[in-house]
C-alpha cells in the first residue's frame, strides 16, 4: 500500500472557497460522498454553497444545522447536504439511511462527517478546512479515500490548481 496523498489548497476569502468548491464539481460523479471537516466557522457551508453552484443548482444553500438534511435539486446532480453536528449518537446517523439516499443521481456533502465516519459509506473525499494566518485565510486539505477516489487524484489536483499549495504525503507505507 502506498502513502495516502493529501492535496492542499489555500483560499483567502469565502468567495474563493466557494469558487474552489465550484471547480471541484468537475470531478464528481453520481453517488459521490464528500466529508466536510473543520471547526465551527471554518467554511464548510461556504464550500457547500459553491459546490451547489457548480452542479447548477438554483437557489440558496443555507446551513442545515437544525434540519440535519437538506435536499437540493434542479442541477446536473441532486445534492444532499447534511450537518450532523447536533446528532449525539452514531445510531442517529445510521437511522438517516445515508447509503440509500446516495443513489444514481445524487451526491452527498456531510458537514462534521469526520465525526461519524463509522456510520458513513467507506468511499469518500474528505475536505478538511482549517484556519490560516489571516482572519479570512483557510487551508483546505483534500484526502481521497476508497473506491474510485484515489484514481481521480490527478484530476482533483488539476481542478484546484488556482488555489493549490504544497502537497504532502502522509500515512504509513507497507
Ligand atoms: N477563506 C474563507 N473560506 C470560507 N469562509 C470564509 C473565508 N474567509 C472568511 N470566511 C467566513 O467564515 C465563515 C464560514 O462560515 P460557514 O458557515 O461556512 O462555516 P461552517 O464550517 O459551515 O461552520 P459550522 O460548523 O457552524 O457549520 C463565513 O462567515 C465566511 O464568510
Ligand atoms: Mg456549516
Amino acid at each position: 500500500m502506498s502513502a495516502h496523498r493529501r492535496l492542499v489548497a489555500q483560499t483567502s476569502t469565502a468567495v474563493d472557497t466557494q469558487a474552489l468548491a465550484e471547480s471541484l464539481t468537475a470531478v464528481v460523479r453520481a453517488g459521490d460522498l464528500l466529508v466536510l471537516a473543520g471547526e465551527m466557522g471554518a467554511g464548510k457551508t461556504a464550500f457547500a454553497q459553491g459546490f451547489a453552484r457548480g452542479l447548477g443548482i438554483p437557489g440558496r444553500v443555507t446551513s442545515p444545522t437544525f434540519t440535519i438534511v437538506a435536499e437540493h435539486t434542479g442541477g446536473r446532480l441532486a445534492m444532499h447536504h447534511l450537518d450532523v453536528y447536533r446528532l449525539e449518537h452514531l445510531r442517529e446517523v445510521a437511522d438517516l439511511g445515508l447509503a440509500e439516499m446516495l443513489d444514481e443521481e445524487a451526491v452527498m456533502l456531510v458537514e462534521w462527517g469526520d465525526a461519524v465516519l463509522p456510520a458513513l459509506p467507506d468511499q469518500y473525499l474528505e475536505v478538511r478546512i482549517s484556519f490560516g494566518e489571516g482572519d479570512d485565510d483557510r487551508i483546505l486539505e483534500l484526502r481521497p479515500s476508497g473506491g474510485s477516489w484515489p484514481a481521480r487524484e490527478r484530476l482533483l489536483g488539476e481542478v484546484i490548481g488556482p488555489w493549490r499549495a504544497e502537497d504532502d504525503e502522509e500515512g504509513e507505507r507497507c
